[in-house]
């Protein structure tokens, strides 16, 4: 690749999702902030600096080569349906950790085996690479 990727970050208004849209417009890429609403991405972007973009989900999933999703779990399975025709053939990055009320504090192995495989499923596994946890 002799550019450096477009990179969405879904829930980049986040903690963990913010943190990593920082330090990867620091390092040149273009970041694109995903929302469930695109003010507060645009908003969640200019915390960032100029380079950095907002929209809403599944438009920043449209414009990016490879896509973070940084969302609580609880609504992990909901997120990816919204972004399923759109990232065929791209890679899909999932940090997301299985925290389930009322232990949130303590990860708690879903039905899909994980996070990332029930990701995978839902996106039909026509994605470059899953984080497995
Ligand atoms: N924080 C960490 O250190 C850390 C480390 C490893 C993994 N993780 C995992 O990464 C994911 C994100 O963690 P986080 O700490 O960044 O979470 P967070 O601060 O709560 O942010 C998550 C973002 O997800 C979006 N979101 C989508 N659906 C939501 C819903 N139903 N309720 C609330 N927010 C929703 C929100 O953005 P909009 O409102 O703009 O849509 C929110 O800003 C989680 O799965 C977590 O387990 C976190």
């Amino acid at each position: 690749m002799d550019q450096l990727p477009a990179l969405a970050v879904l829930g980049g208004s986040g903690e963990l999702g913010s943190a990593l849209a920082r330090r990867w417009a620091q390092a040149g890429y273009l970041v694109i902030i995903g929302s469930r609403t695109a003010d507060r991405a645009i908003e969640a972007a200019a915390l960032i600096g100029q380079q950095v973009r907002g929209a809403e989900n599944v438009e920043a999933a449209k414009a990016a080569e490879v896509i973070v999703v940084a969302v609580p779990y609880a609504n992990h399975a909901h997120i990816l349906q919204g972004i399923r025709q759109t990232v065929s053939g791209k890679i899909v990055v999932d940090v997301v950790v299985p925290l389930v009320p009322p232990k949130v504090s303590v990860v708690q192995i879903p039905q899909g085996g994980s996070a990332a495989l029930e990701a995978k499923a839902i996106l039909g596994g026509r994605q470059g690479c899953f984080r497995l946890s």
